[in-house]
């Protein structure tokens, strides 16, 4: 792990230890299939980014406390769970370096696992009282279907603008960091209106990360998850849709035959990526990335500034800067 980020931990690190073992009990199963792909799915845990901004934004709040721990597993195992169905869906077969789990036990078994991590979710919620978790998790449960609905209704068309994509993105991605940050708040304040801000921060946040994931798919870096899929899943992301409003008629039929007919030939999808690249696409989403970053630092200076704040910030950095 990166320097940067066990320096993030650092106020929190504690928290981090013992939510490690709660996370892995609430994926435990009697059924022994299922406690196999638990335990491949523990082996290779990600950054964990979720948990941190619940912890850190609890922090900000008020004093971490048991209903903390539950928000912060609630939301990574929803996270797991929508990592575990995203991979069925965009048929890839790599997640964390390694194989996903639909490459491994296909996607039958797959689409069963996500939704027994999402309900081990709701029922830790549910068994412990969360009722307010409760309802700002299931919205952001909701957002993830509907966004990755609108995501393919769009994917067939081909014709989806900027606006379509922040909203496929706020609700694929930035509605559960958003819940992160508004369980972590909800677990320490009691004030609504503070619950609130924390949700519009995680938002901000989110918005920032997926645009960070979606560069990470033009890019040449190793990010332990196939790149250049997101073209090959005719899914039209900021870089591209940038391009192809910013270029000429004639490179834009070009790019739009590829992304129709020819999206499984890798050196056509890598022709696309160099057109987004040579018309500046890259550049724009950066752009608008920082400018997200920069709303969500904003909101996060409203807050009384405490460690948590500032491990906050570096987070929020970290959101837009990390290699993987
Ligand atoms: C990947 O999220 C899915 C997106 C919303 C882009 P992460 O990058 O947080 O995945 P892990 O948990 O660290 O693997
Ligand atoms: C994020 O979009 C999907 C989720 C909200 C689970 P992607 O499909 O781009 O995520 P990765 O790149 O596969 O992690
Ligand atoms: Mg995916
Ligand atoms: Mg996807
Ligand atoms: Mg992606």
């Amino acid at each position: 792990m990166s320097k940067i980020l066990d320096e993030i931990k650092n106020p929190i690190l504690e928290e981090l230890n013992s939510f490690e073992g709660k996370l892995k009990e609430s994926m435990k199963s009697n059924v022994v299939l299922l406690d196999t792909i638990m335990n491949y799915i523990v082996q290779r845990k990600g950054k964990q980014i979720r948990p941190m901004f619940v912890f850190l934004t609890a922090k900000l709040c008020g004093t971490i406390n048991e209903a903390t721990f539950d928000a912060a597993s609630l939301v990574e195992l929803l996270h797991t769970a929508t990592l575990v169905h995203d991979d069925v869906v965009d048929e890839s077969y790599q997640r964390r370096g390694f194989l996903s789990i639909n490459a491994v036990w296909k996607n039958k078994i797959a689409v069963l696992v996500g939704d027994y991590l999402l309900s081990k979710g709701l029922l830790l919620s549910v068994n412990n009282g969360h009722f307010g978790m409760l309802q700002i998790i299931s919205n952001s449960v909701k957002d993830m279907s509907e966004g990755e609905l609108l995501q393919i209704e769009k994917a067939r068309r081909l014709d989806i603008k900027e606006e379509i994509y922040y909203d496929i993105i706020r609700k694929k991605t930035a509605s559960l960091i958003s819940s992160a940050c508004g369980c972590g708040a909800a677990s320490t304040s009691k004030d609504d209106a503070i619950i609130a801000k924390a949700k519009l921060l995680g938002e901000k946040i989110g918005m920032a990360f997926q645009i960070k994931d979606d560069l990470f798919d033009y890019g040449d870096a190793e990010i332990g998850k196939p790149r250049g899929i997101d073209i090959k899943e005719r899914k039209m992301t900021l870089p591209l849709i940038y391009t192809l409003n910013n270029c000429e008629t004639s490179v834009k039929k070009k790019i739009i035959n590829i992304v129709k007919n020819e999206n499984e030939d890798k050196d056509k999808v890598r022709e696309v990526i160099a057109y987004v690249k040579q018309y500046g696409g890259l550049e724009y989403t950066t752009t608008k990335m920082n400018e997200y970053k920069d709303e969500a630092i904003a909101i996060l200076d409203t807050f009384e500034q405490n460690d948590a704040a500032r491990a906050l910030r570096k987070l929020i950095d970290y959101t837009i800067s990390r290699d993987v």
